[in-house]
């Protein structure tokens, strides 16, 4: 049984550099409008989709290889199966068939927290302390932390 991922912004996945945090709200406010989307409308919102992955994932990767970021490959690589596999789904969107269209936009929500947690943090580290010297320090609003008495 395929388990529905829903997925809204939420500052647990801020990493720090402003310029990726702005691109990642976009790219999970597409994704939430992917779900919330007619079938009919998912054709469309997926080609808008598209093309915010594509402009983002690819500053990502020059700025990877701008800095020599030393595990960029495996970045990379991870970026380029996404857009493979949305491309795909395009043309099978293309062809009618929704359901596909409706388990991509599934694993993108279920894949995009723990990319951004994993890898574009370590990359925000290290642009970082790159031009700043230091790590970024990430103020995270409406987490449920629970203090102990
Ligand atoms: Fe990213
Ligand atoms: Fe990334």
């Amino acid at each position: 049984m395929t388990t529905i991922e829903k997925i809204s912004w939420s500052d647990s996945m801020l990493i720090g550099f402003k310029p990726m945090d702005d691109e990642h709200i976009a790219f999970v406010e597409m994704i939430e409008r992917m779900q919330h989307a007619a079938e009919g409308d998912l054709p469309k919102l997926l080609d808008q989709f598209a093309d915010i992955a594509h402009s983002h994932f690819d500053s990502e990767n020059k700025m990877m290889e701008e800095t020599q970021f030393p595990p960029r490959q495996c970045h990379i690589d991870e970026h380029m199966a996404v857009l493979n596999s949305v491309t795909e789904v395009q043309k099978l969107l293309a062809k009618g068939h929704f359901n596909i269209g409706a388990s991509l936009v599934n694993e993108l929500a279920k894949w995009f927290p723990g990319h951004v947690t994993h890898l574009d943090s370590a990359l925000s580290h290290w642009i970082c302390k790159k031009q700043l010297g230091g790590k970024p320090v990430v103020i995270k609003r409406s987490l449920n932390v629970h203090p102990t008495i």
